[in-house]
């Protein structure tokens, strides 16, 4: 192939500081004339020497992922790279980047999803870079990208016919081999050596659990096929909606209760599934699902580590757990008895990154749906299915059971998320302006009942490298443990998206059965007490309970 490098000119772009989990934007921003290879240069930059370097390469599959694949292998090659390995169709799951990242030692990987974010030529893209442990990159990185992107003035990319990234193999552009790999197969025998598939194959088919795993259109479908139904030998269209699709269907592939409606109406039909899972847009994220059940996602964390030893690779016990600030407390209760420590830190996977590495941590979780454990440096949608499941082919009881049990011996941190979406961003930031003025001037206060022990706006120093993240959400604790947390949302493209986290401990076995919503109002009063939230937001509910 003739292989001829340029040099282009450009302008900065003043907006492409990466958010929660790398750059999003819509896609008609993307599109722009060199938006994205701006930002793919200020990676590369940002690296410094990518001299014979492996990368890896991949995305959800949503719309622009192929076009955005071929620039970036330009650019690689462009850029002095020995090696790109590409999950074939351009496709890669957020964990299946990491695992590759991992297993073939790469320098790092460039991801190419907006994880939950609608998609489609009207819907969001993203791009994300992963450091060689397989995590996303820490802040001092992404903050070396940023200040990269608001000075570039040229960029190098390969002049060359597109390459063909839908079969398996190697090609060569200049220098550099491309090597187009199944994206599942790696991942796949990953979980094989964690989870004991013999016995899950063996529950299955005693016909006593009946699996439903809802791809949404999204990057787990061929995942969950190969693992479930291929691999588990779960009855043949146990994994819905698994083609993926450039738009997802039209669908908003976020695994909650509203967007994953369909999983929803079956898990509560008649003779429906005795389990159901749902995965997003890059396959980092699940919802767990019992018959007529749902599994807050801090309480899937505390079950997870609760149980950790039916699980072949988990036996040897937790190093220690950690979940994000606004994440309940629920796990904590847990590590409390396992004698192991809980860690609170940012709302991010980055930053678990440190704490995976130094061996602090084995289970990690946040209450947006996100479970992981070191096996990997990213949150991982079907790992956390098939834990459930080698829980649930253990224990061979239903997955209420299990929870209720959980709550009768630790107490249940009811827990809720009310988000306002797209709020103009001027609303928003009043009202995180006026809420952080007044926190001092908080502990001791009474509102009702609920006495405030301690609020602040909740600043991390990492306990690895010692680093400092401030500013990154305000917390209201309560004498009784009950917590509201505010912060602004750092992955939407639109407006500003402010989230409200509520949590209660109940210990009494007696009213552990209270629909959450009920459960947390008293908090939902002080919090539209203090911050007048409609009157600030302009609305009059959240977009999205979760
Ligand atoms: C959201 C979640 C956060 C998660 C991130 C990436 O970020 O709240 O827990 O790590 O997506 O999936 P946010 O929009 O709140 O900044
Ligand atoms: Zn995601």
């Amino acid at each position: 192939m003739s292989f001829k490098v340029e040099k282009i000119n450009t302008q900065p772009f003043s907006d492409q500081k990466p958010g929660t989990s790398g750059l999003r934007k819509k896609v008609t921003v993307f599109k722009q004339p060199h938006y994205l290879e701006n930002f793919v240069q200020s990676i590369f930059d940002t690296l410094k020497d990518c001299n014979g370097q492996t990368l890896v390469l991949g995305g959800d599959g949503r719309y622009y992922n192929r076009q955005a694949i071929q620039v970036i292998l330009k650019m690689a090659a462009a850029n002095g790279f020995g090696r790109v390995i590409v999950g074939a169709g351009g496709l890669l799951s957020t964990p299946a980047a990491s695992c590759l990242i991992r297993k073939y030692q790469t320098l790092g990987g460039i991801i190419l999803s907006a994880s939950h974010n609608p998609g489609g030529e009207n819907g969001d893209f993203g791009i994300k870079y992963n450091i060689n442990n397989g995590g996303p990159a820490p802040e001092q990185f992404t903050g070396a990208m940023y200040a990269r992107s608001r000075e570039i003035d040229v960029y190098q990319i390969a002049v060359a016919d597109d390459i063909d990234i839908d079969r398996p193999g190697e090609t060569s552009l200049g220098d550099m081999t491309i090597e187009v790999m199944d994206p599942v197969a790696d991942y796949a025998e990953l979980m094989t050596t964690l989870f004991d598939f013999d016995r899950i194959s063996d529950y299955l088919k005693t016909g006593s659990l009946k699996i439903c795993i809802d791809a949404m259109h999204a990057i787990t479908g061929p995942y969950a096929r190969a693992i479930f139904e291929q691999s588990l030998g779960a009855a043949a269209g146990s994994v819905i909606r698994a083609e993926p699709l450039e738009d997802f269907g039209g669908g908003h592939p976020d695994p909650n209760l509203v967007y994953a409606k369909e999983l929803v109406e079956l898990i509560y039909a008649d003779n429906g599934p005795d389990f159901g899972a749902a995965s997003d847009g890059d396959g980092d994220r699940n919802m767990i699902l019992g018959k007529r059940f749902y599994v807050t996602p801090s309480d899937s964390l505390a079950v997870l580590a609760a149980n950790a030893d039916c699980v072949p690779g988990y036996r040897d016990g937790l190093a220690g757990v950690a979940r994000s600030m606004p994440t309940s407390q629920a796990v904590d209760r847990v590590a409390e008895k396992l004698g192991i420590k809980s860690y609170e830190t940012p709302t991010g996977w980055k930053f678990f990154g440190n704490l995976l590495d130094a061996g602090k941590a084995t289970l990690c979780g946040e209450e947006s749906f996100g479970t992981g454990s070191n096996h990997v440096r990213e949150k991982d949608g079907l790992w956390a299915v098939l834990f459930w499941l080698n829980i649930l082919a253990v224990k061979q009881k239903p997955v209420a059971d299990i929870v209720t049990e959980h709550w009768q011996t630790y107490g249940r941190n009811y827990y809720s998320r009310h988000d306002y979406e797209a709020v103009e961003s001027d609303r928003a930031e009043r009202l995180m302006q006026q809420l952080r003025s007044t926190v001092t001037g908080l502990p001791g206060k009474t509102f009702g009942d609920y006495q405030i022990e301690y609020a602040d706006d909740f600043s991390y120093t990492d306990p690895v490298d010692g680093s400092v993240s401030e500013q990154q959400g305000i917390r209201l604790g309560f004498t009784d443990g009950s917590r509201i947390i505010v912060r602004q949302s750092g992955t939407g493209t639109e407006g500003a998206t402010l989230r409200f986290y509520y949590e209660r401990h109940e210990a009494d076995p007696a009213k552990q059965n209270l629909d959450p919503q009920q459960a947390l109002a008293p908090l939902f009063e002080i919090a539209e007490a203090h911050m007048q939230i409609q009157e600030n937001t302009g609305r009059d509910r959240p977009s999205v309970i979760t």
